[in-house]
């Protein structure tokens, strides 16, 4: 069996962030989101990648490289535009050939790996095996109707009315059946070729369709928020490691994670959180469900519920919370007049400052 991850896409919903980075390089819990992805294939024994690349291609390239790091063999497949899902399964035909394959997301997060999914195919051989989330709000999602056998009658994506509410998580596990399938779909209303279009082709072919459900935690990450909750999650599961300096009037509280090389002076950290390599916290408060990268500065400041990526600099600030920083980038007070904010936004920036009624 192949793996193919998807890390090629537009974004647009994690600008500015996605402006400079690929969105599945932005870290949580400090590691990039494609990492837990490539992490769970190997673990479930599928070891040969293809991972579909668009504009981010030289820094996906970059962080995974020939994949042996993660026991992998990756093979890069230049999507040109993102034009959907079912898009890059014809892209990738040549390296699929007619193996079984799983397509993994790479922005989404799931808990407990793919391993149980995985033999559900081996062992009944359905030409596709969708994993299932239950959720509150399924009209944001592709939603699946299933009959009473557990087989998948029918697909709709974003339904104003829902047949039921089990969303189609990133993970689909596929016979070559489905390549045949997108040639034979036409683009959606939103102009992109829709897998959930090419697995109905498949049912309506009378072809076998089956659902695996995840119970555990589901994370796509494609939003700030989302992203926060994904870090607040998986921030959830780390062990307490201190491999940097912690002087005597630091107090670490809970499950604090400090990488080599960074340093600990006169604050106070309550976790979970991490502290990336080289990255120096100086007198300052770091609250839960923080996550901040290698090389970041943080002095004379409060903070918790956010992620800084590699690099910023956060001086007398007090309060940061639910922020998302992206790389080196600088926040603190001004100290000439006049006292007003001051800003170097990117486009699609967001800042709420306190005030309100
Ligand atoms: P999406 O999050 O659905 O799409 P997107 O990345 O274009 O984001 P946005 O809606 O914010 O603009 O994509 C899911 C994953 O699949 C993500 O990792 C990107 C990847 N992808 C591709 O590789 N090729 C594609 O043609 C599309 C649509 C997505």
């Amino acid at each position: 069996m192949k793996g193919l991850v998807l890390a090629g896409g537009a974004g647009t919903r994690l600008r500015p962030i996605t402006y400079t980075s690929a969105k599945q390089l932005v870290p949580v819990a400090n590691k990039p989101i494609l990492f837990y992805g490539l992490e769970q294939l190997r673990e479930a024994g599928v070891t040969d990648i293809g991972i579909i690349v668009g504009d981010t291609h030289a820094e996906i390239e970059q962080a995974v490289g020939d994949g042996a790091e993660f026991g992998l063999q990756v093979t890069y497949l230049r999507q040109d535009q993102p034009l959907g899902l079912a898009h890059a399964v014809l892209i990738a035909a040549d390296f699929l050939g007619d193996s079984d394959f799983v397509m993994f997301l790479g922005d989404n997060l799931i808990e407990g790996g793919i391993g149980h999914m995985v033999e559900a195919f081996r062992t009944d051989a359905p030409a596709a095996q969708l994993l299932l989330k239950q959720v509150t709000d399924p009209e944001r999602f592709g939603v699946a109707e299933l009959g009473p056998d557990g087989r998948i009658l029918r697909l709709v994506e974003k339904p104003k009315d829902p047949p039921s509410d089990l969303a189609l998580v990133g993970v689909y596990l596929f016979t070559s059946a489905i390549i045949d399938a997108a040639r034979r779909i036409e683009p959606s209303w939103r102009g992109e070729l829709e897998i959930t279009d090419a697995i109905q082709r498949l049912i309506e072919d009378g072809a076998p369709v089956r659902a695996s459900h995840v119970e555990g935690w589901w994370l796509d990450t494609g939003k700030k928020d989302e992203l926060l909750e994904a870090n607040r999650i998986v921030l959830g599961t780390v062990e307490r490691r201190i491999d940097g300096k912690v002087d005597a009037r630091s107090e670490l509280v809970g499950n604090v994670v400090i990488e080599a090389g960074a340093e600990v002076r006169g604050s106070t950290l309550r976790g979970p959180c991490v502290i990336g390599e080289d990255a120096r916290i100086v007198d300052s408060f770091v609250g839960p469900f923080t996550s901040i990268g290698p090389d970041c500065l943080v002095e004379r400041s409060e903070l918790e519920f956010s992620v800084l990526l590699r690099g910023c600099h956060v001086r007398d600030i007090s309060r940061l919370e639910g922020s998302l920083l992206g790389r080196e980038v600088s926040v603190s007070p001004t100290d000439r007049r006049p006292y007003a904010y001051r800003l170097m936004l990117g486009d699609h920036s967001q800042v709420e400052i306190p005030g309100g009624p």
